[in-house]
């Protein structure tokens, strides 16, 4: 099958650039899809940065330590940007002007005003795809819970909590880095850190919060600076959102938590929803299992966990008894994303978009919410503002 190319720009060559190199170097793992991306140029603040790039992806031309010389090279056509919160709005803003296709890391900006801006640059140039980073919902478990909703297979729903969980911070020698800052981080913490991952499906269900009474924890105070001091960390560690749904069919409530200090989890994603007719979970930390209880008035109730076969939105070479991995929810977002850019929103091959800017703009109008319920400890109404 004949391929388009899309000839990408990387923006921040840390963690999260060399995760899209990584994808784009197995492309051949996907099977029946006519695009492809291909990394021309990359760039990065710190140059031993790109340097990974220039010994490890041989269609890298060019790097570039200022990104609005990446910007002007005429060759890139789309763009993956993951530089810290801070910087979301300025780059972002450049990139959509530039007319380059931006997949683009979330938060989206560093608080809902910067977000604003970004979405104000996206309406005014409608014609370049963007779309924010979320790769959890395409686990297959979580494929399934997608498509049960989709389906209305849970008749009234009672409860929803969903999650991300690390402990990556639990250790309290582990040096300062940017999250812990609100400069570069922004107040949300926790929260604009790992916030989008939980919302994503919510958001996509229409799962809109009227309000939230948050309970946002700080719990290791400072952190070695890595020059023999210490400094403090100022950001929410924990976050746990109680919020209230009103939807068509009732209201009810939903539990987010985005927590960088749970021991024991090291990149914990979970979903689940209780419904009248059906309760659902899918968890990363059992990536293979998606337990399911079905239910009729007097009947039993039972939970089944079957190991989900590797039935991803995207086909691949790996048999359906195989497991499936984080990095293969990566390749398989990034597939979602050129699927967009190539043929557009209503041509793409399977029905499960990226997370959209309007759903990390969602996230913005609930964490702006918990930061009020955090200051005063009361209730705060969630102002969806244009979204509404
Ligand atoms: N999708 C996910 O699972 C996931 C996981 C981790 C982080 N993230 C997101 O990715 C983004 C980056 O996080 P990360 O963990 O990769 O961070 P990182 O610190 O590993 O990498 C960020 C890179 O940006 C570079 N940078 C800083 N200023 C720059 C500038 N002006 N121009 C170009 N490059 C610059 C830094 O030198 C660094 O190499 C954040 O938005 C974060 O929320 C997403």
């Amino acid at each position: 099958m004949s391929k388009t190319i899309i000839s990408f720009g990387v923006i921040g060559c840390g963690l999260m650039g060399k995760e899209f190199a990584s994808a784009a170097a197995r492309w051949c793992h996907l099977t029946d899809v006519d695009f492809e991306p291909r990394i021309v140029a990359v760039c990065d603040a710190n140059p031993a940065a790109t340097q990974w790039f220039q010994d490890n992806v041989p269609t890298v031309e060019q790097a570039y330590t200022d990104y609005k010389e990446l910007l002007a090279n005429p060759k890139v056509e789309a763009i993956y940007c993951a530089v810290p919160h801070n910087l979301h709005k300025q780059i972002y803003i450049d990139i959509i002007r530039a007319g380059k296709h931006l997949l683009g890391e979330k938060p989206f900006g560093i608080d809902r005003s910067a977000n604003e801006e970004i979405m104000a640059a996206i309406r005014d140039n409608p014609q370049v795809v963007v779309r924010s980073s979320s790769e959890f919902p395409f686990y297959p478990g979580a494929q399934q819970i997608v498509q049960w909703v989709n389906e209305g297979k849970f008749g009234q729903i009672i409860e929803v909590e969903a999650g991300f969980w690390h402990s990556s911070d639990l250790d309290p020698n582990k040096p300062i880095n940017w999250k812990r800052r609100i400069a570069t981080n922004g107040e949300y913490g926790c929260m604009g850190d790992l916030g989008l991952h939980v919302l994503h499906l919510p958001l996509r269900f229409g799962w809109k919060p009227e309000s939230v009474r948050a309970l946002l924890s700080k719990i290791v105070e400072e952190r070695p600076d890595g020059k023999g001091g210490s400094a403090p960390c100022e950001t929410w560690d924990n976050a746990i959102l109680a919020c209230e749904v009103k939807s068509d069919k009732g209201q009810f409530p939903m539990v987010l938590s985005t927590k960088r200090i749970a021991p024991g989890h090291a990149n914990t994603w979970f979903i689940r929803i209780q419904g009248t007719e059906l309760s659902a979970e899918f968890t990363t930390k059992n990536p293979k299992q998606v337990a399911s209880l079905p239910y009729k008035p007097g009947g039993q109730q039972a939970w089944h966990i079957v190991d989900a076969p590797y039935n991803s939105a995207y086909g691949t070479i790996t048999g359906g008894i195989f497991e499936f991995g984080f990095t293969d929810s990566i390749l398989q977002m990034w597939a979602a994303f050129c699927d967009e850019v190539v043929h557009g929103e209503q041509g793409i091959s399977q029905p499960f978009r990226c997370a959209t800017p309007e759903e990390a703009a969602g996230s913005h109008c609930l964490f702006t919410a918990a930061l009020e319920s955090g200051r005063t400890g009361g209730t705060a109404v969630v102002d969806w503002g244009t979204l509404a």
